[in-house]
């Protein structure tokens, strides 16, 4: 009876079509060599798009314990210093990245067909840049949050994976690491996903 209900659900599962939005056209070969650039060009455009909800990430950290944890949240800025997100340093989340200053921001634009995802150390940015998105939140979502608990803070990539995907499962990988020099480059091998 469970391995029935089970299959039942397999099949359904099987049956739901995936990579089912539009590619935008892009050529691996004219890519800007700052993968902050990329970013922002790949955001902009799914904005453009009506990507619904462009900026939420899902953030994955890991407690003390080395178990990892992931939860949804928004991205609030990106430029040369980090992926910048705000939380309550009092959270779940706050704890862990105090115990692990790592984590891992992904992002996935369905219609699209595209998906980004950053991993590096994260830093805390000043009192005064938590406290000035504190100030930008509307007073229904500052309620509850004591104004010193709203912590900004920014995931510094020491890789990030841009990914589109296609109809004929040709799929396109672009990696950029952080070099010796502390610059990050693209990869080496950007191999074909499956
Ligand atoms: C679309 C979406 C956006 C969210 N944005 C944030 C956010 O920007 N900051 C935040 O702390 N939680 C946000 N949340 C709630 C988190 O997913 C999570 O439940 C909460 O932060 C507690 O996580 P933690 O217990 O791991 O610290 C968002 C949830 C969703 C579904």
């Amino acid at each position: 009876m469970a391995d029935d209900a089970h299959s039942d659900l397999a099949d359904r599962l099987r049956a739901q079509p995936t990579l089912t939005g539009v590619a935008p056209p892009l050529d691996v070969q004219a890519l800007p060599s700052d993968p902050v650039a990329l970013f922002v060009e790949w955001l902009d455009l799914a904005i453009s798009d009506g990507v619904a909800e462009p900026h939420a990430a899902v953030l994955a950290t890991v407690d003390a314990d080395g178990v990892p944890d992931a939860r949804t949240l928004i991205l609030k800025d990106v430029d040369a210093r980090g992926w910048a997100f705000a939380s309550t340093r009092s959270s779940r989340k706050g704890a862990q990245l105090s115990a692990h200053p790592v984590a891992a921001l992904s992002f996935w634009w369905p219609s699209q067909v595209r998906a980004v995802r950053v991993r590096g150390r994260v830093v805390e940015a000043s009192a005064e840049e938590s406290a000035a998105d504190f100030a930008r939140r509307s007073a229904a979502a500052r309620d509850g949050v004591t104004e010193g608990d709203w912590t900004l803070w920014r995931l510094q990539p020491a890789r990030i994976e841009f990914w589109q995907g296609a109809a004929d499962r040709n799929h396109t990988r672009i990696v950029f690491e952080r070099g010796p020099d502390g610059t990050l480059v693209r990869a080496r091998s950007e191999e074909k996903t499956a």
